[in-house]
Formats: structure tokens, sequence, C-alpha cells
């Protein structure tokens, strides 16, 4: 059966009803695919890719051009899901009208139907311009990757009052400057159980507990192929590594004993 289009107000009716939003992230067009067929709600073109598909130690080195070149492959391969585009380092923050121009290039040219901009209150203007301009934007508070510079590595937020308070206010900041949804990265559950019972609008949480409204892993991590990173909120589903190497290696040793290709992999 074909599934139906994901759209902002099937995601707003899921958070009224309790029903959970699935997302993930993919970077090209056999992923876009297969989490297609698997039914997914969100497919986020995260700018993880730095680190999961570039192999940068970190976020900072993604460029808007790395980020159109994958969203275009993944919009090739998706039908139903909401197409998210991650704004990378740099590309919102320079100033207002940059991040207008440049979330604009992820809809006309990385065709992606929404944008993530990442940042607490100090985000809000800049988010606020780019929903008036026809675009609709996640937020992304608690642990910001592209702040790691400036923040350090501490991932978990929101263990004493002052912490959750503030990541409260951020929250309301950009649900009122106008963003459909907003990842809680790194949160404790208790501080994302807060902050999703006052938004309207869904939480997307990746470590940060079962009340977030949705959830949202990087999928090389979840599939276990990118083996750099053991998070704690990270389960791993699968082992991609694992069975790339052992494929590898079965097709290696195939080769230098001549038992691959075969005859019924030749022509006559
Ligand atoms: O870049 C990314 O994949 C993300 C997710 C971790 C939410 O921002």
């Amino acid at each position: 059966m074909e599934q139906e289009k994901v759209t902002l107000e099937i995601l707003g009716r899921k958070k009224e009803t309790g029903e959970k939003i699935t997302a993930l992230t993919a970077y090209d067009y056999p992923t876009a695919l297969c989490l297609n067929e698997a039914g997914i709600d969100i497919i986020l073109v995260g700018d993880s890719l730095g680190m999961v598909v570039l192999g940068y130690p970190n976020t900072l080195k993604v460029t808007m051009e790395d980020m159109l070149h994958h969203c275009r492959a993944v919009a090739r391969g998706n039908a139903s899901a909401l197409l998210v585009g991650d704004m990378p380092f740099l590309s919102c923050t320079v100033s207002v009208a940059d991040a207008v121009r440049n979330a604009g290039r992820m809809i006309q040219e990385g065709q992606m139907e929404a944008v993530k901009v990442e940042g607490g209150s100090e985000m809000a203007q800049t988010i606020s311009a780019i929903v008036r301009a026809g675009i609709p934007v996640m937020g992304h508070i608690g642990f910001t990757p592209q702040r790691v510079l400036r923040s350090g590595r501490q991932r978990v937020r929101g263990r004493d009052r002052g912490s959750v308070e503030k990541l409260l206010g951020d929250a309301v900041a950009i649900e009122q400057a106008g963003a459909f949804a907003i990842v809680l990265e790194c949160l404790t559950e208790r501080c994302a159980k807060e902050i999703t019972e006052k938004l309207g609008v869904p939480t997307i949480g990746i470590g940060s507990g079962v009340y977030c409204d949705g959830q949202i892993l990087v999928t090389p991590d979840m599939l276990g192929l990118y083996e750099a990173a053991s998070f704690k909120h990270v389960k791993r589903y699968a082992d991609f590594a694992g069975l790339m190497k052992t494929a590898f290696r079965e097709y290696i040793r195939e080769v230098r004993e001549r038992k691959f290709p075969g005859k019924e992999h030749s022509f006559e």
C-alpha cells in the first residue's frame, strides 16, 4: 500500500493523539528508498554527514554545497517522508538575510521541504525570518554539535534547575518564532518531559528519553555502520560494519582462489 505523504499537519496531529513520530537521517538515494519502504515519518539530511559519511571529526567543516549534494540524492529516493535539511555551520548565523537565502537554497536546490536550525533563543529572530519566507523550520536545542568549540563535549543538559529553565525558555522562544517541531538532543528525561508537556509543537528526542513526541537517531549509528560512535543513547539495531567486512573478505578470498566469477556470472 502506498504511504500517505507526511505533512506538518500530520505531525501536529500525532502530537495531539500521542502517536509517536519516527525520524532517521539519510545522506544517499538507496537509504532514502529503504526508509520510505519502512514507512518513516521524517528523513533528516543531517550535518552528521560530516562524521558518518565524509570522515571529519565533527560537523564544522560541512558546507552548504556538501549538504545540497546529499539532499538532492535523498530527495530522489523519497516519496512519502517529510524531508528536512540541516543548516550547516555558519549558514544561518552570519546574518538573518544570509540565513533566509541559504534556507531557500535548501528548498530550491536541495529539494528539501523544511530546514533544521541549531540553537536556542538567540536563533529565534532568524527562525522567524525563515518561517516568514515560507520555509518550515525544525529547531534543535540541548547538545548542539555546531557549538562544540564553545560549549565543549559535555553532552547531557538539563541536570539542574537553572539549566532546565534556560532550555524551557529556548524551546518556547523557538516555538513562538514559528518552528513546527524541535529536536531535543541529550536532555535528561525529566527535562525533555517538561519541555514536551509545555510545547504545542512536537519534540523529537535523541538521547532525551521516552517522553518526547518522537525519536530520531543517526542512521549509520543505529545500523552499526559507523563504529566510531558508541553513545549511550544509540541502540544498535544491526551490525552493518560486521556484515560488510564479512562480505568484503569473502569476495577477496573468492577472487584470489578463482571462485569468483563463476560460470553463472560470465558470458559464453
Ligand atoms: O546532524 C544530525 O544528524 C542531527 C541529528 C543528531 C538530530 O542533527
